[in-house]
């Protein structure tokens, strides 16, 4: 794959369409930039991260698939990259089937990953992969079914469109069953009706393992692996990373043999975030991302490309190198307060931890547990950097404007 790279806002410019552009999109959107590629990017607000710093920017409801179609056709990226799950997918499907702009990684990829169920199916009954017992329910009577059929206490009931644990919760007995039910009819994407339940695994920790499918020497795609990030979840979002997560050699190569398999069955050129849990020499496949993952922010201080570089030169058709130059982490900032145009207090002091950097999103609205920026660090071993870290996001203070 020979690609010309051109110059932005000209003829020969190579356009990139972000479908999402939040501070991953935004990031994304900078490593284009660095290689002249013409950008656009959409979300479903005004100003936000990516938009920032792209060349051209849309407002559009991106689950309307007739508003999504129309921009494409108007824009004529030469790509297009999702960002988020919340995506009329079935329209990406018509846009690549008619050859009008090329899907990262596939549209299919977009469009299994989009619902639960799709790729827990793919990747438990096509493929054979290691999965927590599961089962869908579209129903309280049928979830419950379910549960005492099966899978036991505690599982773990999610609407099979949400992202960021919302709608999702754990139940211990049958006394709550009725209200994780209600809880994940409300916390959805959309009302579907449909849950998943999950056989609550009891993991040592869980990973990200970030697998790039890129054009290698040979020229044909082939698949790399980055060092496996360990993450810590509160709420069912991601409140620290660091990389690498230690792990004993055969987790390790069950880890990449699982992540080879699905991305390869997902198909195209980009970053997969694929979580797993792990415990011992065990390894559970959960989800996937097909593309750069919030935990994956920590490669910026710890990789000699990032996740978003890496994402950007595969889907260019460029050689990556998923190589660790040290060990490092991200804990995330949060806003704390709810508001328009927050301020940020405390960033001086912040940078002027050993190893520090900071990421401030520039998202024009914060609320107390919407993620405004993350601190990141390289240290000598992980915990030094986690300490960093940790401590660089807490000199950060968000304040309302008075
Ligand atoms: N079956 C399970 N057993 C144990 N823990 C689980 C299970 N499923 C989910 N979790 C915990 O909940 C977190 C969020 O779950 P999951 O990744 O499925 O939801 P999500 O809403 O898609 O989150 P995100 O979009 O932020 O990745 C996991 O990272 C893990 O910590
Ligand atoms: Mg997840």
């Amino acid at each position: 794959m020979r690609r010309r790279f051109g110059t932005p806002l000209s003829p020969s410019a190579l356009r990139v369409m972000l479908l999402g552009s939040g501070e991953l999109g935004k990031e994304v959107i900078i490593a284009l930039q660095r290689l002249g590629v013409e950008t656009i990017a959409v979300d479903r607000y005004a100003g936000a991260p990516g938009q920032q710093v792209a060349h051209h920017a849309h407002v559009i409801d991106m689950t309307d698939p007739r508003a999504l179609r129309a921009l494409v056709e108007r824009e004529r990226p030469h790509l297009v990259v999702p960002e988020i799950e919340a995506i009329a997918t079935q329209a990406l499907l018509d846009i690549e089937a008619a050859g009008i702009a090329e899907v990262i990684p596939t549209a299919r990829a977009a469009h299994l990953t989009m619902n639960r169920e799709g790729i827990r199916r793919l990747a438990a009954e096509e493929l054979g992969l290691p999965v927590s017992r599961y089962a869908f329910a579209r129903g309280l009577d049928e979830l419950r079914r379910a549960i005492e059929g099966g899978i036991g206490y505690p599982c773990i009931v999610k609407p099979v469109m949400s992202s960021s644990g919302k709608g999702q919760s754990t139940v211990n007995g049958p006394n709550e069953v009725a209200a994780a039910w209600d809880y994940a009819q409300s916390g959805g994407r959309v009302r579907q009706g449909c849950v998943i339940v999950e056989e609550m695994i009891d993991f040592d920790f869980e990973i990200t393992q970030l697998t790039v499918r890129a054009v290698g020497d040979g020229g044909a795609v082939e698949t790399f692996f980055c060092e496996p990030i360990g993450h810590l979840q509160q709420h069912g979002d991601y409140i620290e990373s660091w990389q690498p997560q230690p792990m004993s050699a055969t987790a390790l190569e069950r880890a990449r043999a699982i992540a080879g398999t699905l991305t390869a069955s997902l198909g195209g050129r980009g970053v997969f975030g694929v979580e797993l849990f792990i415990k011992g020499d065990r390894v559970w496949f959960s989800e996937v991302s097909p593309r750069p993952h919030d935990t994956g922010m920590v490669t910026m201080a710890t990789q000699r490309q990032s996740e978003f570089e890496l994402h950007a030169r595969a889907i260019l058709g460029l050689p990556v190198d998923t190589g660790l130059l040290c060990p490092g982490a991200s804990a995330v900032i949060y806003g704390g307060t709810d508001g328009a145009g927050v301020a940020y207090e405390g960033v001086d002091e912040a940078l002027r931890v050993p190893g520090s950097d900071l990421r401030l999103f520039g998202k024009p609205e914060a609320y107390a547990r919407r993620r405004m920026g993350v601190a990141l660090a390289h240290g000598g071993d992980v915990d030094d950097a986690r300490r960093r870290a940790r401590l660089a996001a807490s000199r950060v203070r968000p304040v309302a404007p008075a």
